[in-house]
Formats: structure tokens, C-alpha cells, sequence
């Protein structure tokens, strides 16, 4: 029976006859191997320090978002890196959504005074150090062993804030312990409205700032480099993606060295006594409802009585209903180009879906971004902040937590570097006036 995790990813739950790395992920393999205490304690400390040495050298060689990308796929197996890095059926709307940014061309000022830059703004009322917000992104462990706790911390650091992922593989509250920033939740309208609710009401508890409603994945998109790898739940690995894993030593055996996979969030939802993936696996794709309509948007804007954000927002008319129902901010996003391929990009959306909603709502620009200038492009043509999936995914898959505040780092100083060129100061002066379509 083919069934979903999660939108992002397709599996064959049932055919129950592969072993591989579903049990390696689902833990069959990998408790019995870690209660033999594969490696022994000052083994585990020598493997991290390995490879904290070989992440820092490839960090230092890491000069922008397209080094880090290749370095990703230096440290991590291919069935992971090309789910991270995939998308949907020819890839057109991925390679669209980075490149339409060149459609856009700035007209810089000069002789203006830009000894000191402010970066900072605000994103649903809270403060933020620069325009960029770390998007959700599920099952983060599977790049890094420390996977969103990693990736929490390095916002927290850099200033900015970070959606979990309702498929994450640490929970709600673990995110909260080692974060300080002000932390959003992305969720999906689930069949069971009680389970929401507990979401909701474990975001309360937990003091994160916001909510992030995804509605771009009535069903699965079509992955198909993760046909070719095999990826999926229980995977079905060729040839190449098994010895991929030897040829990745590291990751394998930091992988085995570390905590068990879950699926934080919703671990407690398992049987007693099965705590297996697949199970849980099931348990999600169960709740994912293909009927779902505004009417349960609404709900769920009306159910927690905070900032809350529409992800998956794809034209005008769509934008109009999220203000409508009185969310507080569209997210413009293809899902990365996952879902529908020939989808608009939505850097090529933003100035008609800023001219409709105007200040009802703020806007914010996810998918493509690579570079600094990006997101000021975005911010010009009306965007409050832009959002970064893949960027962060492949800091995290080469160094972790010093990966991921490496890509922020880089992102900043171009940013930085890019309004002093524009001849700007604040971000509120990035206006339309600072670019035009190329002609
Ligand atoms: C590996 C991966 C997992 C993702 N998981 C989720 C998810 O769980 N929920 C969600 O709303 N979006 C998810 N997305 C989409 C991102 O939130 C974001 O929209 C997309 O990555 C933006 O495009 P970019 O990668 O070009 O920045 C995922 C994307 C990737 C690459």
C-alpha cells in the first residue's frame, strides 16, 4: 500500500519485506547494535571529534550557499542529500525559483552615508536581527545527527527565528529547551481536530511565538530522485545508494552512535510497546485529510489566538482568503518546488500579491533564496522577510550547528554588504524604487 509520512515524502508501509534502512531508521537494526555499545565511549568522543575537524575544513572552504551544497553531498549519503536537495517531477519550478531572481536587476544610489547598517526587522511582531526565517523542514536527523535542535540553536544565535516541523525529529519541547528565540510551529490541518489542538496547546506551554498553517500538499508530490535512491519508508535502496552509506563512514557510524529516530512530536501517539517509525509513519499519514478547506484554515486561525502564518500560498486569490480569515501573514512557497512542478515561482508572484493585500497582511518569500541579494530583491518587490529551507539543510549536512550558523552568517554579511552597494541603511528603506524587471 503506498501511503504518505508526511507530504514530502512517499513510502510503501506495508510491503514489510525490506529490511535496510527502515529498520536502520525505525531502530530494528540500530538498538540492538547500539545496546552492544557499538562504540565504546572514547571511540564516540574520537568519531565526533573526526568529525567536527572534517566539517571545519569544509566550512572554511564554504564561500557561499552553492559551496555548501556541494560539500553536503560530500558528508551525506545520497538517498538523504537527494531527498534534501529533490523536488518534483522535472524540477522546472526548483530551478525557477532561484533563477527568476535574476529577472530582477537593482538600481543602486550612491554618495549616501552606509558606515553603519541595520539589518534588524520584525516578522509578526517580533524583533528579529536580519530578514531571513529558517522554514520547516521535517526529519532534520536524517542530514545531521543533531538535526533541529541544531538548527534551533543557530537561529536562536543569529537572531532569528526558526518553524519546526511537525515531522520533526525532536519535539515541540526539546526545541524549547535550547531555544530562546522566538519559535514558530509549522503544523498541517490533521483529520483528528484533538490532536491539533494539542499541538496548540503544547506551543502554549512551551512559549512559541507562532503558528505556520502548511496548505500546499493536498497530496504527495511526485520525487522521483527518490524513486532512483530507493529513499522512502521502508526504502527500497539500489546498489549504489547501500554502498553510498559505506562510502560515508561518518555519518553511518554517527548515525548508529546517536539517539534513536523518532518522530518527536508525535511519538507519544504510538501503541505501547511499539515504538517502531513505521508505526508512527502510519499514525501521521493517517491524519493527513485531502478534504480540507478554508473553512478549516479558519478554525485553526480562530483555535489559537496568535500570529499565524499561511505556508503554501501560490496566487493572488489565495493570499485575499488567507487575509480574510484573518491570518497575520502569507507565506509565498512551491514547497520548494516538491509539489506541483510548473508552479509559479514566487519571487515572480510577490509584486501582484503585494499589490492585493497591501499592509493586511505581511508577506514573506520563501523558495530560491541562495544569496543576500535575493532577499533584498524580495524585500524591495514588498516582502517582510524571506525564508530558507534548503540553505540551512545543507549547513546542517555538513557541520551541524556550526553548518547551519555558518549559511546565517554568510547570508548576513551579504546582506550587509548588498544594502551599503544599494546605498541603503534600514531595511524599511529597501523600496521598489531600488529595482526594475530586467529589460
Ligand atoms: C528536506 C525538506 C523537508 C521539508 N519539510 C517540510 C515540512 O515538513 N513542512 C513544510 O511546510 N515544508 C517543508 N519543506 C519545504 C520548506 O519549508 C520550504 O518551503 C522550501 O525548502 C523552500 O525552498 P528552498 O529550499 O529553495 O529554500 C521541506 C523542504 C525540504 C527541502
Amino acid at each position: 500500500m503506498l501511503s504518505r509520512l508526511k507530504p514530502d515524502i512517499t513510502i510503501d508501509i506495508k510491503s514489510g519485506l525490506h529490511a535496510g534502512l527502515a529498520d536502520l531508521l525505525s531502530c530494528r537494526l540500530g538498538r540492538p547494535l547500539r545496546s552492544l555499545r557499538m562504540l565504546p565511549p572514547f571511540l564516540s568522543r574520537l568519531l565526533s571529534r573526526i568529525d567536527a575537524m572534517v566539517a571545519a575544513w569544509c566550512l572554511a572552504r564554504s564561500h557561499n550557499v552553492a559551496d555548501l551544497r556541494r560539500w553536503a553531498r560530500f558528508r551525506v549519503p545520497a538517498p538523504m542529500f537527494h531527498f534534501m536537495d529533490g523536488a518534483a517531477d522535472d524540477e522546472v519550478t526548483l530551478a525557477r525559483s532561484q533563477s527568476d531572481f535574476a529577472r530582477y536587476e537593482f538600481l543602486p544610489r550612491y554618495l549616501v552615508d552606509v558606515s553603519n547598517v541595520d539589518t534588524s526587522t520584525t516578522i509578526m511582531g517580533a524583533p528579529i536581527d536580519f530578514p531571513v526565517v529558517l522554514a520547516p523542514t521535517g526529519m532534520s536527523r536524517l542530514f545531521n545527527n543533531a538535526g533541529e535542535l541544531a538548527v534551533a540553536r543557530a537561529a536562536a544565535e543569529a537572531g532569528t527565528s526558526y518553524a519546526l516541523s511537525t515531522v520533526g525529529t525532536y519535539s515541540i519541547e526539546q526545541v524549547a529547551e535550547v531555544c530562546s528565540g522566538p519559535k514558530w510551529f509549522q503544523l498541517y490541518v490533521f483529520r483528528d481536530r484533538t490532536l491539533v489542538n494539542e499541538f496548540m496547546d503544547r506551543c502554549r506551554a512551551a512559549r512559541f511565538h507562532a503558528l505556520c498553517l502548511t496548505i500546499d500538499v493536498p497530496i504527495v508530490g511526485n520525487r522521483e530522485r527518490d524513486l532512483r535512491t530507493g529513499f522512502g519508508f521502508p526504502p527500497q535502496l539500489s546498489v549504489a545508494s547501500w554502498l553510498d552509506f559505506f562510502l560515508h563512514p561518518l555519518w553511518s557510524l554517527k548515525y548508529l552512535d546517536g539517539e534513536p529516530f523518532q518522530l518527536a512530536n508525535v511519538a507519544h501517539k504510538a501503541p505501547p510497546g511499539d515504538a517502531e517509525l513505521t508505526t508512527l509513519v502510519d499514525y501521521v499519514s493517517s491524519q493527513y485529510d485531502p478534504s480540507v478547506d478554508w473553512d478549516a484554515a479558519a478554525w485553526m486561525v480562530e483555535q489559537w489566538q496568535g500570529p499565524f502564518a499561511i505556508k503554501g500560498i501560490a496566487s493572488v486569490e489565495d493570499a485575499l482568503r488567507a487575509a480574510d480569515i484573518g491570518a497575520n501573514a502569507v507565506i509565498l512557497s512551491n514547497h520548494g518546488g516538491r509539489q506541483l512542478d510548473g508552479a509559479a515561482s514566487s519571487i515572480s508572484l510577490l509584486a501582484d500579491v503585494k499589490q492585493a493585500v497591501g499592509e493586511r497582511v505581511e508577506v514573506i518569500l520563501d523558495g530560491g533564496v541562495r544569496r543576500g541579494s535575493d532577499v533584498i530583491k524580495a524585500l524591495a518587490l514588498g516582502a517582510q522577510a524571506c525564508m530558507i529551507g534548503r540553505p540551512y539543510l545543507f549547513g546542517l549536512g555538513v557541520g551541524g550547528e556550526a553548518g547551519v550558523a555558518h549559511v546565517l552568517a554568510l547570508l548576513r554579511a551579504e546582506i550587509e554588504r548588498d544594502m551599503a552597494l544599494l546605498g541603503v541603511t534600514r531595511i524599511e528603506q529597501i523600496t521598489s524604487d531600488y529595482v526594475r524587471e530586467r529589460r
